[in-house]
């Protein structure tokens, strides 16, 4: 595991953009693995930013997102699908037919976790994945408990993880459950860039760096991957310049 930290969140966002966009002009079919979350919002706004410049970018990418909310449309305010619009593929030259998002309203949920792993499968897996950090250390919206090598299915959200959404859903209630891809899933992805940003983070943080391997943990599954790099601002590092 390679541990960056930077100044501020901005330079965290830079840093994971250029990331991302060294992956896509190394290989210009590569396959995304995508966050949500308030964490790389700014990565996003970097990368339209840059992209803007250096237009078809994302002419031959493909994107999976890790999750989405269940039981509400896609054009709900609240859901990852507007996020995503709203962040990155209203603005990028991505194939419509190439960005994935787990279909949360699906009539049969189960086939719909179970297609989406087949899709992404038939793309070839994961290439590159980025990764926010849940407070209690969830991982898309794998929460403590869950197995390491779980699949694409639905979950029921934790109430503090439904608390921290909570603004993102003003006039409606937070949704109970998801759809995620696995902690397996995640795991089989070539490279994998988890960002952290905040003091909200820092405990998260800290538990991440004990090097404790525990399913109590789901972001401690990451040590049993062979490339994952962790980028952190100060804002998650108590001691950041004194050592
Ligand atoms: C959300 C998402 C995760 C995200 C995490 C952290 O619930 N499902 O994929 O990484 O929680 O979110 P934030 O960046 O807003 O702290």
């Amino acid at each position: 595991m390679i541990w960056e930290t930077v100044d501020h969140y901005d330079a965290l966002s830079e840093r994971a953009a250029s990331i991302m966009l060294d992956a896509i002009r190394q290989d210009a079919r590569t396959v995304l693995g995508l966050p949500t979350g308030r964490t790389p919002v700014g990565m996003y706004k970097r990368v339209v930013a840059l992209c803007s410049r250096e237009y078809h970018c994302f002419r031959d990418v493909t994107t999976f997102n890790l999750d989405e909310y269940a039981g509400i449309p896609s054009e709900h305010p609240g859901s990852y699908c507007t996020f995503m619009k709203r962040h990155l593929f209203d603005h990028v030259d991505l194939q419509p037919e190439r960005s994935h998002i787990p279909n949360g309203n699906a009539a049969d949920l189960a086939a719909e976790c179970a297609r989406y792993e087949r899709e992404i499968a038939d793309a070839g897996g994961l290439g590159l994945t980025f990764l926010g950090l849940g407070s209690n250390g969830h991982i898309a919206f794998n929460e403590p408990a869950t197995p390491f090598h779980s699949r694409t299915r639905v979950v029921a959200l934790s109430e503090s993880t439904r608390a921290a959404n909570a603004t993102f859903f003003a006039d409606s209630p937070v949704p109970t459950h998801a759809i995620t891809i696995g902690i397996g899933t995640i795991l089989e992805s070539r490279q994998i860039v988890l960002l952290a940003s905040g003091e909200s983070k820092r405990n998260a943080v800290a538990r991440l760096r004990s090097g404790e391997i525990t399913t109590q943990f789901p972001a401690s599954a990451l040590w049993q991957h062979e490339s994952v790099r962790v980028i952190l601002d100060r804002g998650t590092v108590p001691d950041f310049g004194t050592t």
